[in-house]
């Protein structure tokens, strides 16, 4: 082991900066979406030559809804091309896709569309590539309880609630990166983040490239993740990693 890096099971983007990647270029902010979905397309290809297992992205937020009409329906008409365009190619490259968000306020055809995309990679096992898409973490959160409750009957634990959440697949993001510079956690895995290592960069979304992801999990590979122990408790190996790193 030595210098060998750790490469996170699961690593979850909130892609943010798409936005003042076009403004800054005098394009229309679609333009900036537009350049993020090349760069997420590179970004799941990195990730899986890598060996990440799990790669979950945030794609359009609860609360984008309250953006310009136009923005809106030109993220939804993205979200539209892309599922014929690239499925695919994430089917080539054994790629698992779900969508995970709330469905019910997309179109018909959009819906049908994400339907048919797990389907086709249902059986895939390299990569699995979780597209949060009209996802909230309180909504999230929300549901789940909501769907312990009609249930009935059945006790409302850590474990019960963890199983009727959305990311219920995969286990908890390993690493969370979140791009353009902005400090917050914007109602992303508010549950599924509790022990995740942090990561910020400066990059806008459109900016980051395989490099900027290889340093992110270079900075992952250095932290002690303790989860709540002490230092001297973590197993020695561990620790050695660490400082070989
Ligand atoms: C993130 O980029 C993508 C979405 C929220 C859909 P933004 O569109 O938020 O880009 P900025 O933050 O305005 O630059
Ligand atoms: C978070 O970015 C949502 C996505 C990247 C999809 P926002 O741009 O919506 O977040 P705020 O509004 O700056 O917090
Ligand atoms: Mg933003």
């Amino acid at each position: 082991m030595g210098t060998a890096r750790t490469v996170p099971h699961h690593i979850a983007i909130v892609m943010d900066g798409n936005g003042r990647w076009a403004t800054k270029r005098f394009l229309p902010r679609v333009a900036g979406h537009k350049k993020g979905l090349d760069v997420l397309r590179a970004c799941v290809r990195h990730c899986g030559d890598l060996g990440v297992k799990v790669l979950t992205v945030f794609a359009f937020s609860s609360e984008n809804w309250n953006r310009p009409a136009d923005e809106v329906s030109g993220l939804m008409e993205l979200l539209a091309a892309a599922l014929s365009r690239e499925v695919p190619q994430l089917q080539a490259e054994g790629v698992r896709i779900h969508f995970v968000g709330d469905r019910s306020a997309l179109s018909e055809k959009v819906r049908s569309g994400l339907a048919q995309a797990e389907a086709l990679t249902a059986g895939n096992h390299r990569l699995v590539f979780n597209v949060c898409f009209n996802y909230g973490g309180r909504w999230d959160i929300t549901q789940a309880a909501a769907q312990l409750a009609a249930r009935g009957g059945e006790a409302i634990t850590e474990l019960s609630l963890s199983r009727a959440m959305a990311l219920a697949h995969v286990p908890d993001p390993d690493l969370v990166i979140r791009t353009g510079g902005e400090l917050r956690i914007s109602n992303f895995l508010l549950w599924q983040a509790a022990y995740s290592e942090l990561y910020f960069s400066d990059k806008l979304w459109p900016e980051f490239d395989a490099a900027a992801l290889d340093k992110a999990i270079a900075d992952y590979s250095r932290r002690e993740r303790r989860f709540g122990r002490t230092s001297e408790q973590l197993a020695p190996s561990a620790r050695a990693n660490r400082k070989a790193a």
